[in-house]
């Protein structure tokens, strides 16, 4: 039986990233991109290159580093948009324009405010503009699950000969069914002319939780294009989890006949994790494939049915999305092979340099600690490696507190290279270890968030920060690891202040909302 593939294009550096607390800077945004290439996926969309210069330096610098899978830049249908986003893609192997308008009456009205007539003009412009770049043009109709069906068949009709190769049906909102997903994509393949040399894609957001069961229902319609982020990120409720729509493919052959996707789903757990302490967003427990508690068998008749046989209550092995054991990984007298291989089993791809000093650091912990979980390797990672280009460092922190001392915190940090100390008092050690640092940085933003965690069990567990801040409207947030948690507080709090930063000069225009 021939095999028919399923693409998937992968939207986390774009509506997952859009997210709130999602960000990520330019190293971060390579480092998962180079990661979705090894997962196989067919397109990466790599950003909105006109909505800043971050995004336009994020899709030029994805473009130019991943020669495996598409990548993709979107753009409105506006001319300026358009030769943005093909300035972005320069450098790629294979280049994609994603270029998209609103169809729906409700957009047309009061968002738009144009005519079904202007609508279909910019559609054809702007996909011809898009041709006259490059051979590999996608056509999206915003809201397209709210719009009029024959209308739709008219955009794409326009889109189709103007020459784009995908049409996406995105449910932007998050508002149908599985049942009436299916019947639209039908309907489409059945009315737009020429359909049969197009794939049709399907774009689903999570407002109703039902993003996956749309997809794979729009997949059984005939869909050959699923768009998707890693871990579901994405705007509100999020969009459709990549991992969740690849693995009931894989899973049930018998349903998906004749189709399964590229990805390599070894990969799927070191993806999710990569994002995970990238963006430091932990994946909630009972997450389907890549929660914690996915293959956690609690319930003592499940423990013994798998006992005897894992077929009882297993559907699909730990071992097949790449759940590495979490077993004691290495200790004080493991060598750097062992070490970089295990980094790659958890998805980390290390320059030298950044190598080197993951080792130093995984060197130190281990002579703090008796047992080094993959969870701390991650926090090493995170916490000292993926993190270049930053204005400020944390050298110190010295603190005086208890039962009967005022808490008085010192910090050291370093700013823009040079050294700078301050000390301050507080409620608590840690409200006086950030004062200390908000007087040295000078912040005007606003704590919003705090949370410690043990990042395994044990007395000599590593204490994980993360702390979410605001400031004009943008929020981040920073992670921070080390065995003593007012030291992992300073550092997640910096780590914060320096996505701020980064975000002060990279991105002078705020991303376009609501898409
Ligand atoms: O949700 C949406 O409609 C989008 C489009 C730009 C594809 O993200
Ligand atoms: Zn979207």
């Amino acid at each position: 039986m021939t095999v028919e593939r399923i693409r998937i294009f992968d939207t986390t550096l774009r509506d997952g990233e859009q997210s709130p607390g999602c960000s990520m800077n330019l190293p971060e945004k390579i480092a998962l991109a180079r990661q979705l290439e090894k997962l196989g996926v067919d397109v990466i969309e790599a950003g909105f290159p006109i909505a800043s210069e971050g995004d336009f330096e994020a899709v030029r610098a994805v473009a130019r580093e991943v020669r495996g899978s598409s990548i993709c830049g979107l753009a409105r249908t506006g001319a300026a948009d358009i030769d943005r986003a093909h300035a972005a893609l320069e450098g790629a192997a294979h280049p994609r324009i994603h270029t998209f308008i609103a169809t729906s009456d409700i957009h047309l009205k009061h968002k738009l405010r144009m005519s079904r007539e202007q609508v279909l003009a910019e559609v054809d412009r702007a996909v011809r503009q898009a041709r006259g770049h490059c051979d590999d043009v996608e056509f999206s109709a915003e809201d397209a699950t709210r719009s009029d069906w024959s209308f739709l068949v008219q955009a794409f009709d326009v889109a189709v000969q103007a020459g784009a190769g995908t049409l996406n049906v995105p449910d932007t909102v998050g508002y149908t069914q599985p049942d009436e997903y299916a019947a639209l994509i039908r309907y489409l393949r059945e009315n737009v002319p020429g359909s049969e040399r197009i794939i049709f894609a399907v774009h689903c957001h999570n407002d109703l939780g039902l993003a996956v069961a749309n997809s794979l229902s729009a997949v059984l319609a005939g869909a050959r294009q699923v768009e998707c982020t890693v871990n579901g990120i994405g705007e509100r409720a999020g969009n459709t989890s990549m991992e969740e729509v690849v693995m009931a493919i894989k899973t049930r052959p018998d349903v998906f006949k004749g189709l399964d996707t590229n990805i390599a789903t070894r990969e799927i757990y070191p993806s999710s994790r990569l994002l995970s302490s990238t963006i430091g967003v932990p994946v909630q427990p009972n997450k389907a494939i890549v929660g914690d508690n996915a293959f956690a068998h609690e319930a003592g008749i499940h423990q013994d049915g798998v006992l005897k046989a894992a077929i009882t209550y297993e559907i699909m092995t730990p071992q097949s999305i790449g759940r590495p054991s979490n077993e004691l990984v290495l200790g004080k007298h493991s060598g750097r092979h062992a070490f970089r291989d295990r980094l790659t089993e958890l998805g980390f791809e290390l320059e030298e340099e950044p190598f080197q000093e993951a080792f130093r650091r995984f060197k130190d912990l281990a002579d703090a600690k008796k047992t080094i979980f993959n969870e701390d390797l991650e926090a090493i990672v995170a916490d000292s490696v993926m993190r270049t280009d930053e204005r400020f460092q944390v050298d110190q922190v010295t603190v005086l507190s208890g039962t009967f001392a005022k808490p008085t915190a010192t910090v050291e940090l370093r700013v823009d290279g040079n050294p700078k100390k301050a000390t301050a008092l507080g409620i608590g050690p840690v409200d006086a270890v950030f004062k200390a640092i908000a007087e040295l940085t000078d912040t005007k933003s606003e704590l919003v968030r705090f949370q410690v965690n043990a990042v395994t069990g044990g007395m000599d567990a590593l204490g994980e920060v993360s702390v979410t801040l605001s400031e004009d409207g943008r929020r981040v947030i920073g992670n921070g690891a080390h065995s003593d948690i007012i030291v992992a507080s300073a550092k997640a709090y910096v780590h914060a202040l320096n996505k701020l930063e980064w975000h002060k000069r990279h991105r002078q225009v705020s991303a376009p909302r609501g898409i």
